[in-house]
């Protein structure tokens, strides 16, 4: 059981991975932040589907739109979500107005934004798919370990019977974890595909960048669903130590907790005998925009539990 779909899946994959897209039919219209042989296997996994209309496409991280429209263009009778709350990457506040734009110019009527956080998205969406179980699930949202995870758990149970789910930047530490953690407790989905490159494809030369984004860009690992457990176990490689993971607890109970990006700019800069002044100016702008928050905190072991009860029963009863 399932055994064909594992196969023609894999089959999608090499042909992906040796051609990139199957047809170049936004050339003109779409850029982002996809590689071409992952947005490749996206449309070759929903070609698998044939027109089906009880299931569907789903995407989290749609940014301008190149992996949502390249699938939907390519599957035009074929339901196509995305989700995103166009949070970060955003800088200038377009992005929205360029999805919708180059959605209308692609005439891809078949392709839905949903503007939400993703995780209000995963846990209403079948009612923002209409009741269609998700066939082909695109994981290209915020990379943290925990949105990577609920990511996974919160699509569980809206996968169709057969399923195929590509984590996208798997480069990235943190999502490989979160797809480790959540294969080992979850051995009704197997991975069949990974593949990584050397850097993140910014931190690369130009050559090599060239050839990242003609394959999968900043990496990825591919999961199906094999309730019958007929695949073998394929785990991401992650780091031995998880001691990141703590440090994670430690500075979510500082009384500076949110100024850790800015905090570790600071370091870096004095660690590197630079010039100070542009990482302080930048952490003291920050934290002015809140220091009331920062100012009410003890400077450790904050637990913001204050308004919380000493004992609550559940209402059952
Ligand atoms: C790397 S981009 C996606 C690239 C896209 N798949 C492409 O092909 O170009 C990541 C996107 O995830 C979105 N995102 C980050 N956190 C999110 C959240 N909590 N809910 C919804 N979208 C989020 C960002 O706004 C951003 O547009």
């Amino acid at each position: 059981m399932g055994e064909r779909f594992f196969r023609q899946v894999i089959g999608a994959l090499h042909e992906a991975q040796a051609t990139g897209l199957v047809s170049d039919k936004g050339r003109d219209v779409l850029g982002g932040l996809s590689g071409r042989a992952t947005v490749g296997a996206l449309q070759r996994f929903v070609g698998l589907f044939g027109g089906r209309s009880d299931i569907c496409y789903l995407e989290v991280g749609v940014f301008q739109g190149l992996s949502l429209l390249s699938v939907a263009i390519e599957h035009p009778d074929f339901a196509c979500f995305g989700v995103d709350n166009f949070s970060i990457l955003d800088p200038k506040g377009e992005n929205l107005g360029i999805v919708q734009e180059r959605t209308a110019r692609l005439k891809a009527t078949n392709a839905t934004l949903i503007n939400m956080d993703f995780e209000a998205a995963l846990e209403r969406i079948d009612t923002l798919t209409g009741g269609r179980k998700v066939a082909v699930y695109f994981i290209d949202g915020a990379h943290d370990y925990r949105s990577q995870l609920m990511g996974l758990l919160l699509i569980k149970p809206h996968l169709a019977e057969q399923a195929v789910i590509v984590v996208d930047d798997a480069n990235y530490p943190d999502v490989r974890q979160s797809t480790r953690d959540f294969l080992v407790s979850h051995p009704e989905f197997k991975m069949v595909f990974e593949a990584y490159s050397a850097g993140h494809p910014a931190n690369l030369d130009d050559a090599t960048r060239t050839a990242c984004e003609a394959g999968f860009l900043n990496g990825v690992n591919v999961l199906v669903k094999d309730v019958g457990r007929v695949l073998p176990e394929m785990l991401p490689p992650v780091p031995a130590s998880r001691h990141l993971y703590v440090n994670e607890w430690l500075v979510h109970r500082h009384r500076l907790a949110e100024l850790a990006p800015e905090a570790m700019d600071l370091a870096q800069a004095a660690l590197d005998g630079g010039d100070l002044a542009p990482a302080t100016a930048r952490i003291r702008a920050v934290y002015a925009a809140d220091k009331a928050s920062f100012d009410a905190r003890f400077p450790d072991r904050n637990v913001h539990s204050a308004e919380l009860t000493p004992g609550r029963f559940t209402d059952w009863g």
